[in-house]
């Protein structure tokens, strides 16, 4: 068995540095809002107005409603929210070209300056009009973050041995989780979401990227990158060695060496081409299934909403509920206020619904994506994944709040029925990718296709039943 190797943990750490950015971008928006929209109508010239009208002895509440409410503020909060998914769905298409340009290494180097620059403009927004600043920082943020969420799988895909491939690729979601987390946990208002420091809060998201880039030079080039798309078979070998210590890298060569003579033999694979072309079509499916799956769990709106939700559940104290759902905070919680039953069961079922959500859906549309393609579709594939997450993120974003407004308190059951059809098609459609080489993962699709009536899965029992034969 591979032993894990030191450089093997710094690669894998470094680069979920970005994920933790990515996590650290999707939750820090939302315990400040009402203070940033304060600044916002500040800025805007309707909270100054607004605040002459207000009688002297009116909440601090009130007044920061009152600014929420103009219809400018309301605009301006909404697009703030949203410009990061346009960020992160345009750029996710680019996945693969910056993967392929320079290396996976060079290109998590490239993009961190991207994640600098929406930092500081977030952080020095009171320089100039904070909401103009905010939304161009978030639209920066958003795109570093689309290109992110999609090399890093990619770079971990790559270089994981076989047997920890799917313990390393959960690594990503771990870290999203944890950037959620510390996003809400220094968005209080006695932390950082207040008045006066909400602008280093939100330019805090530019730091992981400063440390990345740091360590980045300390890591290996995927070797796969390194031999099968550069045909550096050296230098490759060498990047093995690194990552899994002193062994004999042969086979591992050798399965790359057939990789690439199969990628020579085809025609570049881009993004066009894998839609059209009837080769992938299996693996595709599968791919966006999950990333859909993962996406209409409706686990987002928990994310994004929680706070609305536990409030009209009765929890007392909503913001620390919705950090219970980042984990920490639970008990605290439960202690500072009292409680109806309902309440209890609402937040059992919440915190139930995201431990599942983060053993399953979660992590593994991250990771199987790259585990589903061999090496000369698979930036393409990543790529348009990606873009189908960030996409139909989006789409929960925007329209959560309608359908809770319609559904009302049933508002789970639709997700709760979207996702049974979920387990089913990844009970039929899914095959195992657990401890296979890429080439085996990859066999399992084309005995599915010459016999076209038959399923993924049929072919991988079929593949099982010639193995044990033999
Ligand atoms: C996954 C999803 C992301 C979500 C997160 C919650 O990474 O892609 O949208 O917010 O899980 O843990």
């Amino acid at each position: 068995m591979t032993q894990l190797t030191g450089t093997l943990a710094v690669a894998v750490f470094t680069a979920v540095l970005g994920s933790l950015q990515y996590g650290y971008s999707l939750g820090v928006i939302n315990a400040p809002q009402k203070v940033i929209e304060k600044n916002y109508g500040r800025s805007l010239g309707v909270w100054s107005e607004k605040a002459d009208v207000l009688s002297e002895n009116s909440t601090e509440e009130e007044e920061f409603s009152e600014a929420g409410q103009h219809p400018d503020v309301i605009m301006y909060w909404s697009l703030s929210v949203a410009i990061f998914s346009i960020g992160g769905m345009l750029s996710s298409f680019l996945v693969g070209f910056v993967g392929d340009l320079r290396g996976r290494v060079k290109g998590m180097l490239m993009v961190n300056v991207l994640a600098v620059a929406a930092g500081l403009l977030m952080g020095l927004c009171m320089m100039w009009k904070p909401h103009i600043m905010v939304i161009s920082g978030r639209a920066v943020m958003g795109f570093y973050c689309g290109l992110t969420s999609g090399l890093v799988p990619m770079y971990i895909g790559e270089i994981a041995p076989k047997a920890y491939r799917g313990a390393l690729g959960t690594l990503h979601q771990l870290a999203i989780v944890i950037g959620i987390l510390i996003s809400q946990v220094i968005g209080l208002d006695f932390i950082l979401g207040n008045d006066d420091m909400w602008p280093l809060l939100l330019g805090l998201s530019g730091a992981p990227a400063v440390l990345q880039s740091f360590l980045l030079p300390l890591c290996p080039e995927s070797p796969r990158y390194l031999y099968i798309l550069q045909g550096k078979e050296q230098e490759a070998r060498k990047s093995l060695l690194r990552l899994k210590g002193a062994y004999d890298p042969t086979p591992d060569l050798e399965e790359m060496r057939r990789e690439k003579e199969e990628a020579d033999r085809q025609p570049r694979v881009s993004i066009l081409s894998l839609i059209r072309s009837s080769v992938y079509r299996q693996q595709l499916i599968v791919a966006l299934m999950m990333h859909l799956s993962q996406q209409l769990s409706g686990i987002n709106g928990i994310f994004y909403y929680s706070t609305a939700i536990f409030a009209r559940a009765g929890v007392a104290q909503p913001v620390y509920a919705t950090i219970g759902v980042g984990v920490i905070n639970t008990i605290f919680t439960m202690v500072s206020s009292d409680y109806s039953w309902m309440s209890y069961v609402s937040m059992s079922a919440i915190f139930l619904f995201v431990s599942f959500f983060e053993i399953g859906p979660g992590p593994i549309p991250w990771f199987i994506v790259a585990e589903l393609f061999s090496q000369g579709p698979r930036p393409a594939a990543i790529a348009l994944a990606g873009c189908c997450n960030w996409t139909s993120n989006f789409i929960i974003g925007m329209t959560f709040q309608y359908i809770q407004t319609w559904l009302d308190c049933y508002v789970f059951i639709l997700f709760a029925v979207l996702l049974l059809g979920f387990t089913v098609f990844t009970y039929l459609r899914v095959p195992e990718t657990k401890g296979k080489t890429f080439e085996e993962i990859a066999a399992v699709f084309h005995k599915g296709r010459k016999k076209s009536a038959q399923s993924p899965k049929a072919a991988e029992l079929q593949q099982l039943k010639t193995s044990t034969d033999a």
